[in-house]
This record gives C-alpha cells, structure tokens and sequence, in this order.
C-alpha cells in the first residue's frame, strides 16, 4: 500500500514530485486522480510531470524517461506532435466550439467512417465512457431490451464499475458479465434471460491469448440471440495494424467505440455503426456541451492522416515485436518469474509478474520497476504499455538494456524470488 507521504522520509531522487504530493493531499481526495496513482510509490518514482516530446517525458526533478505509458494510450504518435497540435491550435482561433453545427464534424465522421468498413453513420463525444455509453443506450433502444453483457473495461460510468455500495442497486442485474475467452459462457447469459439482452460489447484486449476465431464467435453468439454486438476498440483502433481489431479479424461490428489514440492528445471519441442499428439514435438525448468542439477534431483529422501517409500501424507493430522479442529472451537468461506478451498484440505490450507466492512476486515487480524508472525507462506495473510512431529501435533498445540491468538488480535484492521453474 502506498505510504502517506507526508510520513515518507525525505532522501528521494524526486524531493520536487514529493512536494506537489504533499500539497495535493489538502487539495485531491485520495491525493490524486486515479490516473496518477504512484507507479511504484511516491518516495521511490516519478509521481509529477513537465513536459512531453515524441516518445520522451521529463519530470518535474529534471529526470529523463524513454516512455511507454503514452497517457494510457491517448498518444499513438507521441507527444507533442507538431502537425496535430498546429492543426488544433489553428481550429480553436477560429473558435473551437460555435454554438450549433460545424462543418468539420461531418468531415470528422466521413474520415473516420472510410476507417471502419461496414460503419455508415456516427455520433461524436469526448471521452471513451460517453462512446460506450452512449452505444449501449443505442443499442437498447434499437432492440427494445434492456440487460447488457459485457467484457473489459469500458470506462468509468456506474454500470462499468463492480457492483458494490457506490453504484446504483439493480444494475448487477442489469449489467451481466461474460469470459471473453469462452463464448459459451456469453450463450449461457441470453439462456437466463432470453430476449431480455440488448447489447454484448467486448474490449478486445480481453482475448488473451489474441484469437480472432473467438472474437467472431462471440460476434456469432451475440448475432445469433437478436443483440446488438459491439466492439469497444476505445484502446485499440488506430494502434494494431491495418487499423483496428476489427479489420485485423475481417468483421464488421453493429456498433465500433473509438477514442484515445484518435486525437494524439485531444479529447475526441465516438461510436460508429451500421445504419439500421444507429438511426435509432436520431432524436436521443446523447448530448453534452462540449461534444461539437472541433479543435479536437481537427487533431483527430491530423492523426489519421499522418497514420496513413507514414506507415504508423505497421511500426508499432514493428517495435511492439522487437521490444517483446527481447523481453522474452531476457526473461529465460535472467530466469525472471515472468511472461511478456502483447494484450491483446504487439503494439500493446506488457510483462506479468507469475511467482507463485503472492507477496514476493509483490517484491520482484515493485523492485524491478523501481530499477527500471531510475534508469530512465517509464513502465506501468498494473497497466499494459502502448508503443507509439515517436519510439525508434535504439529508444526500445535502450529500453530492453535498462530491463537487463533491472532483473539484475531485482534478482541481487529478491534471490528467492528467481530460478523458479
Ligand atoms: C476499452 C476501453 N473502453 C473505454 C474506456 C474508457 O475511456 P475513457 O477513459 O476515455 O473514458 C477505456 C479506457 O481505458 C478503455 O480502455
């Protein structure tokens, strides 16, 4: 558990990040937003930020870091992209949100529909939550059903948090849940509550390992029982190759949520789907005074342009294999507790921590991940990594020798924790 700081000795390379956490324990509840929870502890990692570029972030301590966690993917090209950022800029001198309609958002749906084979019509919203909200309400009023089945996460909203006291009662009832990886747990669900279901929306990261056969079995069950079936690509479009899970697999989802890499840094998402299914959103209340901005559209209209034109996808792909590759290697030399892999694929990397025993599997990854932020890699330890356009091959493979020297470092100060077969 993350020690208060105000109780936390002084001597930290972060003396200027400790001291913002303090004062922000007066001002946020819990000290900060869920985002910025400690990557390892306050003490002992970066907690506060200044300034981003391409692949790079420096914290308020002056400290350097070769980044991976990209805004938790909010960033596909890398930060601070001078085309996309220019692009904004320039929308919001000529006022950035005008009232009623602007004619950038039907540019905005036609570039992003002409991305999602089989999406005819759109709706816009700034946030990932709004997009699968919004396309569950869709598809209830589409179906005239109510329950929903879901698998991942699909945001913040109360009927995407567990179930317990801070959430409205009934939605457990409401809001059911399946194995993404096991499709006859899904036709179990429309078996309980037959031609009660509305919507089945899946988080594709979900399938693990990747198997595109599952995801159009679960498309097939869901087809099957009369329910609309989403696809909440909020983390994975315009990340795997050639642009999203859905045309890696060769399906067309009733309904697409997309938002995060979309805008490289602005606030832009939206749902997609085929018509029959989204005009029974004409009239609906899915409305928020900020949804028409269009600053962020013209960063959106940016990104995709330059995904296209530069060959994005196929290198985050690229370095998403080098940097897993590598891992792997390092895993068996160092014999690490541990598996790297892709969730759902290369692009989105990640390292589980696998020993046995609870508490030291604890110690290995804090330790290591300590080792790896002093030596100015940024990791997530709870959450997957994302590659962006803006990391070169010397940049993940400084990455894997500072991984190298990490497992070191972690194995001299947990010996027990290694050789575990
Ligand atoms: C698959 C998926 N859906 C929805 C969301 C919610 O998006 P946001 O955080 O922008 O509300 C996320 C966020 O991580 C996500 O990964």
């Amino acid at each position: 558990m993350t020690k208060n700081a105000s109780d936390l000795p002084t001597a930290t390379p972060f003396p200027k990040s400790l001291a913002l956490h303090r004062r922000a324990e007066r001002l946020i509840p819990g000290a900060h937003h869920l985002s910025g929870r400690p990557l390892v502890d306050p003490l002992l990692s970066p907690m506060y930020f200044e300034r981003g570029k391409g692949a790079r972030v420096w914290d308020v301590d002056g400290h350097e870091y070769i980044d991976f966690l990209m805004a938790f993917g909010a960033f596909g090209l890398g930060y601070a992209n001078e085309e996309v950022d220019r692009a904004a800029f320039e929308q919001a001198s000529r006022g950035s949100l005008l009232s009623l309609n602007h004619p950038l958002h039907l540019r905005f749906l036609e570039e992003l529909l002409a991305r999602f084979p089989g999406s005819e019509m759109g709706a816009f919203f700034k946030t990932g939550s709004e997009a699968t909200t919004a396309a569950l309400r869709i598809a209830r009023r589409a179906t005239g059903r109510r329950r929903v089945a879901r698998a991942g996460y699909h945001g913040w909203h109360d009927w995407c948090l567990p179930h317990n006291e801070e959430v409205p009662a009934g939605l457990a009832a409401q809001v059911l849940e399946f194995n993404a990886n096991a499709p006859p747990s899904l036709q179990a669900l429309f078996d309980a509550y037959p031609g009660e279901v509305a919507a089945v929306i899946l988080a594709p990261e979900m399938v693990l390992p990747f198997s595109g056969e599952t995801i159009v079995a679960l498309q097939d069950v869901s087809r099957r029982n009369g329910a609309v079936f989403i696809l909440d690509e909020v983390k994975t479009a315009f990340r795997i190759a050639p642009g999203s899970v859905q045309r890696r697999v060769g399906i067309q989802p009733d309904l697409t949520t997309v938002s995060k890499a979309l805008g490289n840094g602005w606030p832009v998402a939206a749902v997609l789907g085929k018509r029959n299914v989204m005009e029974s959103a004409a009239g609906m209340h899915l409305s928020a005074t900020y949804h028409g901005e269009t600053a962020s559209m013209a960063a959106a209209l940016a990104t995709m342009a330059i995904i296209d034109r530069d060959g994005v996808l196929a290198h985050l792909w690229e370095m998403g294999e080098r940097f897993l590759d590598g891992l792997t290697a390092l895993v068996r030399a160092h014999r690490v507790p541990a598996e790297a892999y892709g969730e759902p694929l290369p692009p989105m990397p990640f390292l589980r921590f696998t020993h046995p025993d609870a508490s030291l599997n604890a110690l290995v990854q804090s330790t290591f991940y300590q080792e790896v932020h002093a030596r100015g890699v940024l990791l997530h330890p709870r959450h997957l990594w994302f590659i962006s356009h803006s990391h070169r091959p010397s940049d993940i493979d400084r990455a894997l020798d500072a991984c190298d020297d990490a497992f070191a470092a972690a194995r001299r100060r947990e010996p027990r924790a290694f050789d575990h077969p």
